[in-house]
């Protein structure tokens, strides 16, 4: 249990998705967050779902809260962090969700030695089943990482990494989804090509693909020793394998991740 309130400035998809985690992991009660958005509707949602504190006022929230959550987009930050840079104190903790953006970036608007750590959550946290990569700012202790890594815990898998990797955590577990998606869409296109209907060939994918991920991850299995378990002498899914190594796969998902982190790169600030 997080004993200090939280505040969260931007209430969208991120920001809902990890406050829904917070709360059905019990690692905070409703009445310690405090949530900022320059929309009322989503303020008015956000208030009635989830039964949180919300204001249209950045000033308040920051008053009001011991971790600040900086989930507005990565191109509103300069304005949020020009707005609360005399307000925040060195007690306070800042933790920023805003992609590729560096925590020297965000330091460089701060007067004191305001700690930060920078999340790289990705999509799979609105099922609070995410991927968060943290790295800690010039002044976050072990003791400020250990908070951050409770609240992203809410919201899925964990690492600490230095943040000279985050560019690459950015093309594999920030894309990855999207490339997921689309392997478990090329699996289904295939079985309805093979006469299976969409809704079922979909769900069949789908469900592979997430079997597939927990039984490596609960196990640790490797995941070679797994696709030899698969492949027996002679049978369909070595056939099906052969295709695939014609095709180049491992080498096309490699050099997808390369771009994916080289483009990370070219827009990091
Ligand atoms: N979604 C993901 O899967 C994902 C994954 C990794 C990282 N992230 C990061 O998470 C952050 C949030 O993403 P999101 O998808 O949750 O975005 P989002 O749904 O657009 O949520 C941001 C919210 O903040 C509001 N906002 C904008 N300026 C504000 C201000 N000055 N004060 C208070 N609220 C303000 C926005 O209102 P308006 O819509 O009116 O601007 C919007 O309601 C981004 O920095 C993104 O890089 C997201």
């Amino acid at each position: 249990m997080v004993k200090e309130n939280i505040g969260f400035i931007g209430g969208g998809n991120m920001g809902e998705a990890i406050i829904k985690g917070l709360l059905k992991a019990n690692v905070v009660r409703a009445n310690q967050i405090h949530v900022c958005d320059i929309r009322k509707e989503r303020l008015a949602y956000l208030q009635k779902t989830y039964h949180i504190q919300t204001t249209e006022k950045i000033g308040d929230l920051v008053g009001n809260v011991h971790i600040i959550v900086l989930a507005v987009k990565p191109q509103d930050l300069g304005s949020v962090l020009e707005e609360i840079k005399d307000k925040i104190t060195p007690q306070q903790l800042l933790i920023s969700i805003a992609a590729g953006i560096s925590t020297q970036y965000i330091e460089s608007f701060l007067p004191e030695e305001i700690p930060v750590v920078r999340v790289m959550p990705n999509t799979p946290a609105l099922v609070l089943a995410g991927m968060s990569a943290l790295t800690p700012g010039e002044f976050a202790t072990e003791e400020h990482l250990k908070v951050a890594e409770t609240l992203f815990k809410a919201i899925g898998e964990t690492v600490i990494v230095p943040e000279k990797l985050m560019d690459a955590i950015t093309g594999l577990s920030g894309s990855g989804p999207a490339y997921v998606a689309v392997m478990i869409e090329a699996m289904a296109d295939g079985g309805v090509k093979m006469g299976l209907p969409r809704p079922v060939a979909l769900k069949l994918a789908a469900q592979t693909a997430l079997g597939t991920a927990k039984l490596l991850l609960d196990t640790g299995m490797h995941p070679g020793q797994l696709k030899d378990m698969v492949s027996s002498p002679g049978g369909t899914t070595i056939a099906g394998l052969h295709i695939m190594e014609i095709g180049g796969i491992r080498g096309i998902i490699m050099e997808a991740i390369e771009r994916a982190t080289q483009r990370a790169q070219e827009l990091e600030s």
